[in-house]
């Protein structure tokens, strides 16, 4: 970053970025884009600065944090940056032990079941995420005007590891938990909502431009167990930052029936997959909340002519809601092709452009 560009960054200029204005439902230049692990292993720089370090560790070095959140802004030309962690560093910071093992995700060595295994998730401090209050700063001198996305996993997601164990397919133990042992489940789902809020906490003091909380795999459960065993929860973390002066983005995986409920847990912008199209999304979100989304990730492979196909449905899609942040439905599949991506950012801003 030029010395103009530091000096400058007490007045954060990210507040005038395509993306913060679309988030907040404000006239833009171009409708802003960027991609659910556009930085990860889609991108050959990201394998090699990563060999041979396990991902935990790399969440935990500053300088590689700031260099693999980098990589997809200089090479798509992206309108945020997204920050390089992943939902379980607050909880190994909370004293559970766990590793994420490639090709499976997180995987927690001895699962929460019962009310002692609740107490061995601590509350967290600063202190125990000094790594990414230091990565966060080092980026926001780094990208100027470029704004960087914080982001936490919501409570039922990551109750979702911890129960499990491992990812899952059913949720079998952990909707056991929720329906057969509701103070157990309010405990641990309070615990874990402390914990997010406070991690969020540390990414928008040291200058976090947004944050999106992720409640991955909300969609499992049906809108009335949403409603009555999670949103408390989810509006715990997302009404803690309601003063501070950044878009909150909500997002899950398969929410059809549940956008109306994400919106109201507290999202300045929810976030739909592909499978609602984003008019319709937007007539059950309700007025006056912004939409992110909704590419297919697997139409990345399609030939070229039916990715724009799809890319200018969604624009015009889009334009039902008083903002629009273009990204996938959900995460980049490991074997994107990376010029796939960088096609798709230019021909969102030249089709949208105003
Ligand atoms: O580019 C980005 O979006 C920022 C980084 C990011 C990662 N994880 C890095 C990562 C973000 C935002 C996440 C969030 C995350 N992690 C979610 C929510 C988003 C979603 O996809 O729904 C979830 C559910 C997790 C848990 C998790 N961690 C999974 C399911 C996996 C993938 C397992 C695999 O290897 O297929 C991880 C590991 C992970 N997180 C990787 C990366 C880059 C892969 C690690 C590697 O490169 O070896």
């Amino acid at each position: 970053a030029s010395g103009a560009t530091r000096a400058s960054s007490q007045v954060p200029a990210t507040a005038d970025s395509a993306f913060v204005r679309a988030a907040r439902g404000g006239p833009v230049p171009h409708t802003p884009v960027w991609f659910m692990r556009q930085a990860g292993r889609s991108l050959p720089e990201y394998r090699k600065v990563r060999e041979g370090i396990p991902m935990l560790e790399s969440c935990r070095r500053p300088e590689l944090v700031a260099e693999i959140t980098l990589q997809p802004v200089r090479r798509h030309g992206v309108d945020a940056a997204i920050f390089f962690s992943d939902i379980v560093v607050p909880i190994a910071a909370a004293g559970i032990d766990l590793e994420i093992v490639a090709g499976t995700g997180p995987v927690i060595a001895e699962p929460v079941r019962t009310a002692a295994d609740v107490e061995r998730l601590r509350p967290i401090t600063i202190d125990d995420v000094s790594f990414v209050d230091q990565a966060v700063r080092l980026l926001t001198a780094e990208l100027g005007a470029t704004p960087l996305i914080g982001f936490a996993g919501a409570p039922f997601t990551l109750a979702s590891y911890l129960i499990e164990g491992g990812p899952s397919r059913t949720y079998t133990r952990t909707k056991a938990m929720m329906y057969g042992a509701p103070d157990l489940w309010n405990a641990l789902l309070d615990r874990l909502a402390d914990i997010t809020l406070e991690f969020l906490r540390v990414q928008v003091a040291a200058g976090v431009s947004a944050v999106q909380l992720f409640d991955s795999w909300a969609g499992a459960l049906s809108e009335a167990d949403y409603r009555r065993h999670v949103l408390p929860h989810s509006r715990k973390v997302l009404s803690g930052l309601a003063g501070a002066g950044v878009p909150r983005i909500h997002f899950g995986v398969g929410t059809a029936l549940l956008l109306g409920a994400m919106g109201e847990a507290g999202a300045d912008v929810v976030g739909v997959d592909w499978r609602t199209p984003l008019d319709v999304a937007v007539t059950q979100i309700g007025a006056g909340k912004a939409v992110q989304g909704n590419l297919d990730p697997a139409v990345l492979f399609a030939p070229w002519p039916v990715v724009e196909q799809h890319v200018r449905r969604i624009l015009d899609e889009g334009r039902a809601a008083p903002g629009h942040v273009f990204n996938l439905g959900h995460g980049v599949l490991p074997d994107t092709d990376p010029d796939v991506l960088t096609r798709v950012v230019e021909l969102v801003h030249t089709v949208s452009a105003r």
